[in-house]
């Protein structure tokens, strides 16, 4: 049986009154002249700005549409049937470093509890439409391969927020979004009172793994998704927060 979620996470309130005043204090100390920018939670209103940087960031990143073995178009409609469920469902949200309206870099993170009965129905019913049976199949199958990767037990699960994407604008890269936002994610996750942010990241992917080796995470397991090699990567939150620089 599952156990229960850290309180600051189960309750709805007070977990927006963490993400609100660290969004708060992290755009304070990280951002200023020489980066010009803030960290905001996305809404529902925002879902054609996160679904066009999401299509963007799949262009330049072949690596998404493989593991998942969708192609671009299909990668196109998953975008837009995840980038739903994220921002309606009780146990995701997606945060985004913006500059005004420019999103510079976009995380998305969930509880195992993501997605909610109601809302995998609907994320389902909008796969099948938009990359049809047989693509339906080859995402349920990858996503089969990803929960067998990162299966905890129940104490542990609990006590763990999966990091299920991460990107930057492709035209904005190595300006250092990509480490403020993990950054933040470090600080709010630790705040939220979990243990571990974990996530499956592409084993082959030399930059990215150094990226995460340099904010703490370590890598653990190792598995396939559609043929690729995904190693599993946890940064540990009970050793503090602190990150080397970027
Ligand atoms: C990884 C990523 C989020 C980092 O954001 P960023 O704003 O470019 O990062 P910063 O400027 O803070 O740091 C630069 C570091 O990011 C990593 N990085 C930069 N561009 C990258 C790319 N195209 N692919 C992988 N890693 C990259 C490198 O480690 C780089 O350091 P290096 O120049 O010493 O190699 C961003 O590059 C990206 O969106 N990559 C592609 C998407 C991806 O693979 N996301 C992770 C999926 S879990």
């Amino acid at each position: 049986m599952m156990r229960a979620m850290p309180p600051s996470w189960a309750d709805l309130s007070l977990r927006r009154q963490v993400m609100e005043r660290t969004a708060r204090e992290l755009t304070r100390r990280l951002c200023g002249r020489d980066f010009t920018a803030s960290f905001r939670f996305l809404s529902r209103d925002d879902a054609p700005a996160l679904h066009e940087l999401s299509v963007r960031a799949t262009r330049s990143t072949p690596a998404f549409g493989a593991v998942l073995s969708l192609d671009e178009r299909q990668m196109d409609r998953y975008w837009r049937a995840l980038g739903d469920t994220l921002l309606a469902d009780q146990e995701s949200f997606v945060v985004a470093l913006v500059d005004g309206a420019h999103l510079l870099s976009v995380a998305s993170l969930g509880s195992p509890a993501f997605p909610g009965a109601g809302n995998a129905i609907c994320l389902l019913w909008h796969l099948l439409g938009g990359i049809g049976p047989a693509g339906l199949f080859r995402y349920l199958r990858a996503i089969h391969d990803y929960e067998r990767l990162l299966s905890l037990p129940g104490h542990e699960s609990a006590s763990t927020i999966r990091l299920i994407w991460l990107y930057a604008d492709p035209d904005e890269r190595g300006r250092g979004a990509g480490t403020r936002m993990c950054t933040f994610l470090v600080e709010l996750c630790h705040d939220l009172g979990f243990a571990r942010i974990q996530g499956a990241v592409d084993a082959a992917d030399v930059r990215l793994n150094r990226f995460y080796e340099r904010l703490g995470a370590r890598h653990g397991r190792r598995s396939r998704m559609s043929g690729i090699e995904v190693v599993e990567t946890i940064r540990l939150l009970t050793e503090g927060t602190g990150v080397g620089p970027g």
